[in-house]
């Protein structure tokens, strides 16, 4: 084995690498929008390739400097790329002490609209408010208390979708899902009585807005403090079976701050409908796999929480696409590595999708494979992060694949769902770096729908 040598600083990109780091791997993630995504970035990024660029341009860090951490002296702050899977898994193991999840980019966008939010907080405040999170979330039970309930709203809002999908021709587009995921989101947060509070969406869409170019945005300070109050008043409702319910149970002016954790919860559903969405046009391309979807959708009368073949369907939509690409972390003391040593205040740079399609080492790195995630043990040691890990993991993993899965399941069953085009994604090629859900577009008919008009077509 080689002997590893120990050196005093860690090895740091040249002027021209740093460059090319920021305009292949940092603009476009910045570009296609970091807190809420630019539908027209996102089409040009998955038409010019960019990811697949990103992607090799990290493995070409890692051919030349090996383990890393790569520094790059930015004209910003120092920062350090992650390129070993050791690496990812200790800066998540050692997460909030000595790698702090509130880094600085982090806290300047998310200060827009949820500026006391756990994720940007450190120390004891931060504490008491994961506990919150983790508390109204339920994180660590794969099936929430209100389970029962969200999925007959998740019933009802698909119900109503499918209805509006056959008055439109039978497509479903990115448009009309969207509000249907809009609706059953406010009613699990905030309550049924917020179904058709489309203002609080585009309250806070435009917060999100602002928040995409961090400190350069001024706050909209009177839009933010209208946001608070619309949420206030569906915590004084706390309507039996909500997540806002569980809030009014919190002490509002505590350091946990109730009402400022509840953004999070509402703008990250989105990137969860993204997921779904994707996870949909997946089972598509791949009859076999669909086979196996259609049998789970349909073996149930009404949705259930435990559907675990559409459950990794989701997952794998998040290894291929994560909808949080770039980890961030900022070291709060000078820390030592294997090659050298990073100083204090650098910002910890994880890029998910350098490890989830590294073909290089993972057999599975492009294509479809929902097994991965059903047979425990097959790829423990190998950082597949769609929602981080370790202490800052995401506290709403479980609820999220909750009402992904069951919403797949209510599309699905006794449903012939098909990609419009059917070439959009193709089965039988590596799944591309990107694939925009905005431009994503389904054929659904009943299954007996189908089989008549099959029948009409042979006669
Ligand atoms: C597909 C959907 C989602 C994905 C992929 C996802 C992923 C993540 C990731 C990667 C993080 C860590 C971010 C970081 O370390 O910088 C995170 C944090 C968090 N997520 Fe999610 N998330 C999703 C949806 C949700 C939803 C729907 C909720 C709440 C209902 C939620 C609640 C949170 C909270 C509270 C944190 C902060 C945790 C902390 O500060 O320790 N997430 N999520």
């Amino acid at each position: 084995m080689a002997k590893e040598t120990v050196t005093d600083s860690l090895p740091t990109a040249s002027f021209t690498e740093t460059v090319a780091f920021l305009f292949k791997v940092m603009a476009p993630n910045i570009a296609k929008g970091v807190i809420i995504r630019r539908p027209a970035v996102v089409h040009l990024a998955e038409q010019w390739a960019l990811d697949t660029r990103s992607i090799k341009q990290v493995q070409a860090f890692n051919s030349k400097y090996g383990k890393g951490p790569l520094l790059f002296n930015t004209p910003f702050k120092p920062m350090a790329l992650i390129l070993d899977p050791d690496d990812a898994h200790r800066v998540m193991e050692e997460t909030p002490e000595p790698f702090a999840t509130a880094e600085s980019a982090k806290r300047s966008a998310l200060s827009h609209f949820e500026p006391d939010m756990a994720l940007v907080s450190h120390g004891k405040a931060r504490e008491e408010r994961r506990r919150l999170n983790e508390d109204v979330l339920q994180s660590g039970c794969p099936v929430h208390g209100f389970s029962r309930h969200f999925m007959q709203v998740i019933e009802e809002e698909v119900a109503a979708l499918l209805e509006v999908v056959e008055q439109h021709n039978h497509k479903l587009d990115w448009p009309l899902f969207i509000d249907a995921w809009n609706r059953i989101v406010r009613r699990v947060v905030l309550g049924d009585s917020a179904r058709d509070d489309h203002e609080l969406t585009q309250t806070l869409i435009r917060l999100r807005r602002a928040a995409n170019w961090g400190f350069m945005h001024p706050k909209r300070k009177r839009v933010r403090q209208s946001f608070y109050e619309q949420l206030a008043h569906y915590v004084d409702r706390a309507e039996p079976n909500s997540l806002a319910a569980l809030v009014a149970g919190h002490d509002a002016d505590s350091q946990a701050r109730p009402l400022q954790q509840m953004p999070q919860w509402l703008f990250a559903f989105e990137p969860a409908g993204m997921a779904t969405f994707r996870a949909l046009a997946l089972i598509c391309a791949h009859p076999e796999q669909a086979k196996r979807a259609q049998a789970e959708a349909n073996q149930a009368a009404t949705p259930k929480p435990d559907t675990t073949f559409l459950k990794a369907c989701v997952l794998e939509a998040l290894r291929l696409w994560p909808t949080t690409p770039l980890l961030l972390r900022e070291t709060t003391e000078r820390t030592r590595w294997t090659q050298g040593e990073m100083p204090r205040n650098t910002t910890l740079l994880i890029h998910a999708p350098y490890f989830h399609r590294d073909d290089r080492h993972l057999e599975i790195a492009h294509r479809f494979a929902p097994d991965t995630w059903l047979s425990p043990g097959s790829l423990d040691d190998w950082p597949l992060l769609p929602f981080s890990g370790g202490p800052g993991i995401c506290p709403g993993r479980h609820l999220v694949l909750m009402v992904t899965s069951a919403v797949l399941a209510a599309l699905l069953k006794e449903r012939h769902i098909r990609l419009d085009p059917p070439d959009r994604l193709s089965g039988t090629q590596p799944m591309p770096a990107l694939l925009s859900n905005f431009h994503l577009c389904f054929q659904v008919t009943k299954a007996s729908g189908l089989a008549e008009q099959e029948a009409t077509s042979r006669l």
